[in-house]
Formats: C-alpha cells, structure tokens, sequence
C-alpha cells in the first residue's frame, strides 16, 4: 500500500533534500510538500482542515523557528513555531491517525556531558531555541503515542544555507577564516538525515518514540572549517580561536549517541567526514 506523506516546511534545507529524493519513492509514497505560505503551521485551524481534508499516513515536520541568536529576542515567534505549532500538529496528527515525524535538537542538552547524549538522558536547554524545541517535543508526548522525535545537530545540505556551503563558499573566494573550536558536535548531512526518515516510512517502524540521529564522531566548528579548507587544498585559510560573543548561549558537548539508530536499522552510520565530502563534491561540481 501506498503511503500517503505531508512535508512541513518543505523550503527549508532538510525540506528540499526530502523533496529531492522523493523521485525514488515514486510507487511506494506520495508526498505532499507544503511551504510557509501554503500551510503556516502556527495556525491550529488551516492545520486541522488541511490534515483533514487529506488523508495523510504521516507527517514529517521541517517546518521551525532555526535562527538560535534571534530566537533569544523574538521568543514568542520561536514559541509559536516550534512548541504551539508542534502541539496543533500532534492534535491533528492523533484525530487523523497520521504518525508524526518531527525533528528536534541536540540543543535540548546543557552540553555538561563528557560522553554523547542518549535518548533518555536529562534535557536542560541553555538558550530560548533549545527551550521551545523542548517544549515542542513536551506536546508531542503528551498527545500523541504515534510519533517519532529524531534529535539531530549542526545540519547541513546543498541547499539554502548552512555553516558547510558558507565555509566552501568563502574558502573558494580565498577568504581568511578564524573558526571557535569551544563547541563539540556532529555535523549532520541533511540527505543522510532524511534517507533515515524515509527508513522508518518504507519499512512502515512501529518503535515509536525519541531517536538521536547525528554522522559518526565529532568534530568542532573549527575541526569541520578545516576539514572543508583541506578538501579545497586551503588549510592555512583557517586558523583557530577559543571562542566569539554570540546572543545565545551554546552547548559546549552536544555529541549524540545514535546506539539506538544503528540497532533499528542494523546498520552504522557514515563517519561525519564521509557525509560532508559528498556535499563539498556536490558543490563543487555547481
Ligand atoms: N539547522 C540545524 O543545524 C539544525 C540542527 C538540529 C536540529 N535542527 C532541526 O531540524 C529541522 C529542519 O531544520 P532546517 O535546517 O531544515 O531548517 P530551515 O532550513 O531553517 O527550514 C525551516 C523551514 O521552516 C519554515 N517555517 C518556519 N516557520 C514556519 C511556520 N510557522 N509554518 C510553516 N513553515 C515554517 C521556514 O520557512 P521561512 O524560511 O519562510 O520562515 C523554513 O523554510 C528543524 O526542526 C530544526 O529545528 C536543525
């Protein structure tokens, strides 16, 4: 049987890597891509006709507020996107009987941790995003028992724009760069990111609940400017600093344990390296 697959904020990066693989789901799924204006997912009412009027099986939900700095003054708009919203789609989700797919943050951690975040471990957000990301998964579970909640961190595609294509972009124009190296983390490929998504859909997963989905390892901002400044044979491009003033606080350790994926797909993950050098090659071949 076909599955019938709503997209929420199918402009956004992880949006239009879904759209870009969906050719290859062509007799097993179709997919309903909506943008910002054609379904504003802070308002309850459009939500529930739209959900209403179609008969979705899932809906996975790229739409959020994702500006971490500004989300510290405009918190009621981060509010709306990315904890109000996120109820009106649990509620939908559960009158219509769709499974949820929503994506969440390492930014619900505290990053005191000196081992990667699993699952189940204690969420303390140290910034306003974080905090609505939180609150956002908060409703899911309170809704909701059909549902997954995929954490994923520092994401990156081909598309719109992200620390990956900026680097490169700056790199190619022969820019100097001096990159913080206080932050640990994973970057995430939005095309390894979402072949999971369409895992858990093609392979119809009954395992509900909370998955951390990063790359394999970790790295640091400065760790992944140098690696793109190497692919581009431009290492003394970057240079390293402790760290730069920002609005909003950050993690210093959001490594995700992604144990749980691999045991549910049975198979391990690509090493972060791995995933960002098919972006760089796929930018460098525009
Ligand atoms: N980017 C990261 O590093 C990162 C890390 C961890 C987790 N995540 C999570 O991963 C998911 C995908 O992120 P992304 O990088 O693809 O984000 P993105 O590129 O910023 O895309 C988000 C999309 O959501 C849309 N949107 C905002 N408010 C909306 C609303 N009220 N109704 C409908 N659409 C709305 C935005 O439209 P406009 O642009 O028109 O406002 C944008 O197209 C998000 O849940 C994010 O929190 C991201």
């Amino acid at each position: 049987m076909k599955s019938k697959v709503l997209v929420t904020g199918a402009n956004g990066q992880l949006g239009k890597t879904i759209k870009e693989i969906s050719s290859n789901y062509i007799e097993s799924i179709t997919f309903v891509f909506v943008e910002k204006s054609e379904l504003d997912i802070t308002k309850k009412d459009e939500v529930d006709r739209f959900f209403k009027l179609n008969d979705f099986d899932y809906c996975i939900n790229c739409a959020a507020y994702t500006n971490v700095d500004l989300a510290e003054t405009e918190i009621e708009i981060a509010l709306d996107a990315n904890a109000n919203a996120v109820k009106h789609l649990a509620l939908s989700s559960k009158t219509y009987d769709v499974t949820l797919i929503h994506i969440s943050t390492d930014y619900v951690f505290d990053g005191t941790n000196t081992r990667p975040y699993k699952e189940d471990d204690t969420t303390n957000p140290i910034n306003q995003y974080g905090e609505t990301k939180l609150l956002g998964e908060q409703y899911i579970k309170e809704n909701l028992e059909d549902y997954f909640i995929i954490r994923t961190s520092w994401l990156y595609s081909k598309f719109n724009k992200n620390f990956v294509k900026t680097i490169f972009n700056k790199l190619k124009t022969d820019e100097k760069l001096t990159i913080i190296t206080s932050q640990q983390g994973t970057p995430t490929s939005c095309l390894d990111l979402s072949n999971f998504i369409v895992f858990l859909i093609k392979n119809t997963i009954k395992n509900y609940g909370v998955y951390h989905f990063s790359a394999r390892g970790n790295t640091t901002w400065y760790g992944l400017g140098a690696h793109i400044s190497a692919y581009l044979n431009k290492t003394t491009n970057v240079s390293p600093i402790e760290d730069y003033p920002s609005k909003a606080k950050r993690p210093q350790y959001s490594v995700l344990d992604n144990q749980k994926v691999e045991t549910l797909t049975n198979k391990p993950l690509k090493n972060w390296e791995e995933s960002v050098d098919e972006v760089l090659k796929s930018l460098s071949q525009h």
